[in-house]
């Protein structure tokens, strides 16, 4: 198979499984309504996906809890990532922020309380479902100053330097071309700007029964990069103070990823054992020269 075969297999799985999330999603759903698969409300990739979510409610500990409290369930009950980029950011009133894989537009809406009516937030996404998702969130909630656009973080649907901060929650491991996901960042920020990112990364290489399987790109584990691939990627695109401040995921948090792939098969023979010592989460942060 070609590199752009493999790519755009992995592309439509990743849309594939971000669509199913968000059009099972329902604020009130019982958390377990899917967890035995032979149940007939679901599918096995749905049930997959609303798992995931089930996962994610777990997440929300990543957030401040007054932070999380602004929020309506039709936001917190969809947030999809693996920290809190938005602190990380220390936004202050007046900045642009882009928010890269914006899911249902948690991180976007936290951001706009930050940078106030003077500031303005773009969320971008490439899976329409949670576009409109996010759309009816920020309607419902009346968050003027954010807006979201359809769009892959490697073509980013901005001007070059007309972002202040940019922030991503858990979605530039999804990409096949980090290094142009880390030059688009570099092209759209202004001098002096700040990247404040999320990412699940890894410590040294994955065995490549783990790494082949769309399913476990697709949830956030497979695609991640090793942590010192990371920096050098950011630092080629042209960043500077580039820091990555590792935190690691508690065992619950493994197993219910794990599980999401399909326990030990899927996983190539790896033992969780090896899966709790190798992938975690990190806070990444970084400047554009000003
Ligand atoms: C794990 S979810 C995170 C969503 C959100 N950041 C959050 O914290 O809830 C990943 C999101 O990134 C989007 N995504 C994945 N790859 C993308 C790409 N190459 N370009 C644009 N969006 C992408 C997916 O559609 C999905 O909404």
């Amino acid at each position: 198979m070609t590199q752009e075969k493999v790519e755009l297999n992995v592309r439509t799985a990743v849309r594939d499984r971000y669509s199913k999330i968000a059009e099972t999603f329902k604020v009130g759903t019982p958390a377990d309504c899917c967890s035995d698969v032979a149940t007939s409300c679901c599918g096995d990739s749905e049930a997959d996906a609303r798992d995931e979510v089930v996962h994610l409610a777990a997440i929300k500990k990543f957030y401040n809890e007054a932070d999380a409290d602004t929020l309506p369930e039709e936001v917190t009950g969809l947030s999809l990532g693996c920290g809190d980029p938005v602190t990380l950011a220390a936004l202050t009133p007046g900045q642009t922020v882009l928010d890269l894989g914006s899911g249902g537009g948690i991180d976007c809406f936290l951001a706009g309380q930050r940078v106030g009516p003077e500031g303005h937030v773009i969320g971008v996404d490439m899976t329409p479902a949670m576009l409109e998702k996010a759309r009816a969130n920020k309607a419902k909630i009346g968050a003027d100053n954010v807006e979201f656009r359809l769009g892959e973080i490697e073509h980013l649907p901005v001007p070059d330097a007309s972002i202040d901060v940019i922030i991503s929650n858990c979605v530039i491991n999804l990409s096949t071309d980090k290094p142009q996901v880390f030059r688009e960042m570099y092209r759209a920020m202004r001098s002096g700007g700040k990247l404040a990112v999320s990412d699940m990364v890894t410590e040294g290489t994955l065995p490549d029964g783990l790494k082949d399987s769309l399913n476990a790109w697709a949830g956030c584990v497979s695609g991640a990069l090793d942590v010192e691939e990371y920096i050098s990627g950011i630092k080629q695109a042209g960043f500077v103070d580039v820091q990555i401040v590792p935190v690691y995921l508690d065992r619950d948090q493994v197993d219910d990823a794990v599980r999401q792939l399909g326990g030990e098969i899927q996983l190539g023979g790896l033992s969780k054992e090896a899966v709790y010592k190798s992938v975690f989460s990190a806070k990444i942060t970084a400047h554009k020269p000003a």
